[in-house]
């Protein structure tokens, strides 16, 4: 057997090729029910959208590309797809801990100009109408979403900034540690419900 120069030397050519083309069906499946997660190398808590990137900039040294572009969101669609109808399944213990612990401070931290916290809409006030939206229990299984309003796909911190500019609190950049914190009890308290990537909303 001829051998070709692969990433992983020992690979024949036929190994290799079905490594490579490795159907993202089955190699992707079950990766975005375990997001956000933590990077060990670093300890930082990583979103899908993030791990792309760091593939991408390190493993790829392809050029970065833009939180919320199109080709980062559909990427991270198709990734969270292969997932579709498996259950969220973030890990919280270890070292993802304490991010575990700020996202949920964050949740029920009162802020903005309304003085509201999360939870005062989607743990007290779900089924309720808000400005002809229903309130619903706030969970991140269906993103990247394409929502009406965006007329577009968008990720789940698009939609954490629309919360947060809804109660006219400041909106944190992209890419902020404390949206990853906060998608991680997001994710822990929507534990056991299936990915719907891509979900539609209003
Ligand atoms: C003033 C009420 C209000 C507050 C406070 C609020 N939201 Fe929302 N949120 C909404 C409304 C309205 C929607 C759109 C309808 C829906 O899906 O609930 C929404 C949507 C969401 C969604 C998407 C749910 C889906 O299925 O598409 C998530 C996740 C979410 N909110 C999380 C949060 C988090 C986290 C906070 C705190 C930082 C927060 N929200 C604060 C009203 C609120």
């Amino acid at each position: 057997m001829e051998k070709i120069q692969t990433p992983i030397a020992h690979l024949d050519a036929i190994e290799f090729a079905k490594w490579w083309k490795a159907d993202a069906r089955s190699s992707m499946k079950g990766v975005a029910v375990r997001y956000p997660q933590i990077d060990r190398m670093t300890g930082r808590l990583l979103t899908l959208d993030a791990r792309i990137l760091q593939s991408r900039a390190e493993r790829q040294k392809a050029p970065p590309v833009a939180r919320e572009s199109e080709d980062l969101l559909a990427l991270s669609a198709y990734i969270t797809y292969q997932s579709r109808g498996l259950k969220m399944d973030a890990e919280i213990e270890g070292m993802a801990r304490k991010n575990f612990d700020a996202g949920e401070a964050f949740f029920f931290r009162r802020r903005g100009q309304l003085n509201l916290n999360c939870a005062h809409c989607h743990n007290a006030n779900w089924g309720r109408t808000l400005f002809a939206e229903r309130i619903s229990q706030g969970h991140p299984n269906a993103y990247p979403a394409y929502r009406l309003e965006w007329q577009t796909l968008g990720s789940l911190e698009r939609r954490l900034r629309a919360c947060l500019s809804g109660v006219r609190a400041e909106i944190l950049p992209y890419g902020s540690p404390e949206y990853a914190d906060l998608a991680l009890y997001l994710s822990w308290r929507a534990k056991g419900l299936p990915i719907e990537t891509p979900g539609v909303r209003r």
